[in-house]
């Protein structure tokens, strides 16, 4: 019993990340049964993206035929979702919620343009939801993203880090 405690001490010494409670980034880790408790405190629960007709995406797929700063707009969540193509082709690690942040009316990805745009008074954001032109001088909000086994998840809560800032 001693050694099992002391077992346990050691091992949250040596792998402090674990017992720390560090932000998790396997959602499919169950914290089902008490999403309240400690470890569980960190738990990201996502949502697979797919597309139109409710298949999910794959990112190799995906990525086969992305164009880098042209955003691709997903299902998932309550709401529509754009998922942001980086240099590579490479994912971003956040997508952007097409809200408008003036009075909420849903912006649209326009390519001809390379901007979203908001239907309503015009707003216009960059591919990474940035504003470029008012009435409202917010950006769009961003929504976590995370790649597990191929599959796209659509965490709804922002990323740790703006990368717009
Ligand atoms: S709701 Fe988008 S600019 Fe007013």
């Amino acid at each position: 019993m001693v050694f099992g405690t002391a077992g346990t001490v050691a091992l949250g010494w040596i792998f402090p990340q674990r017992s720390m409670g560090h932000e998790r980034r396997d959602s499919s880790t169950p914290c089902t049964s008490d999403r309240n408790s400690e470890a569980c405190q960190n738990y990201l629960r996502g949502v697979k993206a797919t597309d139109s007709s409710g298949n999910h995406i794959q990112e190799s797929v995906l990525l086969a035929s992305a164009v880098p700063g042209r955003p691709v707009l997903v299902k998932g969540l309550s709401r529509p979702t754009y998922l942001v193509i980086n240099q590579g082709p490479k994912l971003a690690e956040y997508a952007i919620d097409p809200s408008c942040p003036h009075h909420k009316c849903t912006v649209e990805w326009k390519t001809d343009r390379n901007q979203f745009v908001c239907p309503c008074h015009g707003a216009q954001f960059d591919a990474q939801g940035k504003v470029l032109k008012g009435p409202t001088r917010r950006n769009l909000a961003l929504i976590t993203v995370v790649v597990q086994d191929d599959d796209i998840l659509l965490i709804d809560r922002k990323p740790t880090v703006d990368p717009r800032t």
